[in-house]
């Protein structure tokens, strides 16, 4: 087994109680960037799925989805109706993991240059600075797409839980993709066609706490990459901002609620209708912060550029690519703001 390409973050801070920050995790570039009043108190939209669903509600709640897409890029969503012992079984699951010892976390342990498993977020040189975050990142749709070997047999219901919460989060996804493409003027299958055999990948993350923590970054800012991203708080620490306005947003996660955002691939197939916002984690002088990112893209046979309805009467902004182009491109770099995005703009457009 090869071992991991940095240390974890936890075990740093365990050996040290984190009052040593090495100089590889200070980031005076981003925590230059603080949060600035005024938006401090503007929140999320609340979407409700049971509304969206009800033929009663659903027209007033879809156009507040549509408001929300728009506007924000980010909703909660709650009464989602992911069975509770699932949502709670994940969150156990996921604490349950971080606490194992570290030589058993080790046997999940990333591969060279591989993103699955235990380990780092995007190490892709020597001298890259670096998250103050410990992730484990499992690809878990199509479920031929699974690589056993990362999937922690400990805690002992770890693999049939997330099971179940893969399970339902795409159903979600299918869902809401398909009130969104009607949204916005298209054929209900728009984009659920293209999320047929479609592809979901979970990382868990932790956010041990920094006595510096006003020096160090959690999570870089980034936007994500595919389609649609669901992220379930395992605890009540804050640590979630968005980029609104030229400034940082804190989010305040209701309790229960899946905060949803839309990823570059939305941005790219609606030709910038519906963008993905930037976003980044923030980290607690004294407490550790976990939370469960469900990510989804469209099968690896769609391909990632402006869907045609859309782009029938009006100019291409963004290039098409293969999925597995755009997944190597992506993968490839380190996360800086939305600047994989600009990549994919065509030269014409500004
Ligand atoms: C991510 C992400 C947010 C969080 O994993 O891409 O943005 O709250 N996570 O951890
Ligand atoms: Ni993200």
């Amino acid at each position: 087994m090869e071992s991991l390409p940095v240390p974890s973050v936890q075990e740093m801070v365990a050996a040290t109680d984190g009052a040593d920050v090495p100089p590889r995790y200070l980031r005076p570039e981003e925590t230059a960037d603080p949060i600035v009043a005024g938006d401090i108190d503007a929140e999320i939209p609340v979407i409700d799925f049971q509304r969206l669903l009800d033929p009663d509600a659903s027209h007033e709640e879809s156009a507040r989805l549509h408001g929300a897409c728009q506007d924000w890029g980010f909703f909660q969503l709650i009464n989602h109706g992911v069975p509770s012992d699932v949502v709670e079984g994940m969150k156990e699951n996921t604490e349950g993991f971080f606490r194992l010892p570290a030589e058993t976390k080790k046997q999940v342990a990333q591969e060279r240059r591989q993103l699955e498993g235990y380990g780092h977020l995007f190490v892709v040189s020597e001298d890259q600075k670096l998250d103050w975050s410990d992730v484990l990142f499992l690809n878990t749709q199509p479920p031929q797409g699974r690589n056993m070997r990362f999937w922690p047999d400990r805690p002992c219901n770890f693999r049939s839980i997330l099971d179940k919460y893969s399970t339902a989060a795409m159903n979600i996804v299918e869902r809401l993709l398909a009130i969104m493409a009607k949204n916005m003027g298209l054929e209900p299958g728009a984009i659920t066609d293209k999320f047929i055999g479609g592809i979901q990948s979970v990382r868990m993350n932790y956010y041990p706490p920094c006595a510096q923590a006003e020096k160090v970054i959690g999570l870089s800012p980034h936007s994500d990459a595919g389609l649609l991203t669901l992220v379930l708080q395992v605890n009540q620490v804050k640590g979630l901002q968005i980029r609104r306005n030229g400034s940082w947003v804190p989010v305040k996660p209701l309790d229960g609620a899946l905060i949803v955002n839309l990823g570059d691939t939305f941005e790219i197939f609606t030709n910038g209708r519906y963008r993905s916002v930037e976003h980044r984690v923030v980290v607690d002088t004294d407490k550790e912060r976990l939370s469960i990112a469900a990510f989804h893209a469209p099968n690896m046979h769609a391909k990632i550029g402006p869907l045609k309805e859309i782009v029938a009467h009006e100019a291409e902004v963004y290039k098409t690519v293969d999925h597995e182009n755009f997944r190597r491109l992506f993968f490839s770099a380190k996360l800086v703001g939305k600047s994989f995005l600009e990549r994919m703009k065509l030269k014409s457009s500004s």
